[in-house]
């Protein structure tokens, strides 16, 4: 029997100029709720760029005004965006608009308060997880706990096929998925130094939520 194929962990992180000039802006302590908002939902359409860059596509006969050819179009498997409550929306609000025909999916946790791991209190997904690729979203992969509790509660109902995109994250956060679920490639924008005595990635951009709430 041949051996089993030693699972790839993958790590994406885009260089863009454009990419790295909203990024900091986001970092930005001036920028406020409504540019921060603006750039979160810009980031993630630049991240999505390159997390689907290797999408399917087919030949699709087709007229433009002038000729008749073939084409390529989206196939293969559809797609489904799922959210980590509640910064993980923005990014899977803005990809939406992206992959129109795309089912969205929440997951909520929360943190037990004794053993500090993060628990799945909600969960809403396509029903077809299995058949579709999961692009699942959080802007900040910190500890990695909320990310590993997400791809747990993915594959339990399923998900075969994940993606995990972040705009910030550290290298804790990224071994501890990896680790984890060495089948999840990771798509994040940078990577930061590490994390700070409360769980804060630095230098970061603060608490993704808050910032793009306006809570505190
Ligand atoms: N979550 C955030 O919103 N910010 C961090 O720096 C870490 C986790």
């Amino acid at each position: 029997m041949p051996p089993e194929a030693a699972p790839t962990r993958k790590l994406t992180a885009p260089q863009h100029p454009l990419l790295m000039h909203k990024l900091s802006l986001m970092r930005d302590i001036r920028t406020g709720v409504k540019e921060f908002r603006e750039l979160a939902a810009e980031v993630s359409l630049l991240l999505a760029y390159e997390a689907m860059r290797d999408l399917e596509t087919a030949p699709e006969t087709l007229s433009t005004p002038l000729a008749t050819a073939e084409f390529p179009m989206l196939s293969g498997k559809k797609l489904a965006l799922v959210a980590i409550l509640r910064a993980g929306l923005i990014m899977t609000e803005s990809m939406v608009r992206l992959i129109p025909a795309a089912k969205v999916g929440h997951i909520g946790l929360y943190r037990d308060p004794v053993s500090l791991e993060p628990v799945a209190y909600y969960s809403k997904l396509p029903q077809d997880i299995s058949e579709r690729r999961v692009f699942l979203t959080d802007p900040m992969l910190a500890t990695g706990g909320s990310a590993v509790a997400a791809i747990d509660t993915l594959k339990a109902a399923g998900a075969q096929s994940i993606k995990l995109m972040t705009i910030l994250s550290v290298p804790e956060g990224i071994k501890r998925v990896h680790d984890a679920h060495p089948d999840v490639e990771i798509v994040t924008a940078a990577i930061d130094d590490g994390l700070n005595d409360h769980g804060y990635i630095v230098p970061g951009l603060g608490d993704a939520g808050d910032r793009i709430y306006g809570t505190k």
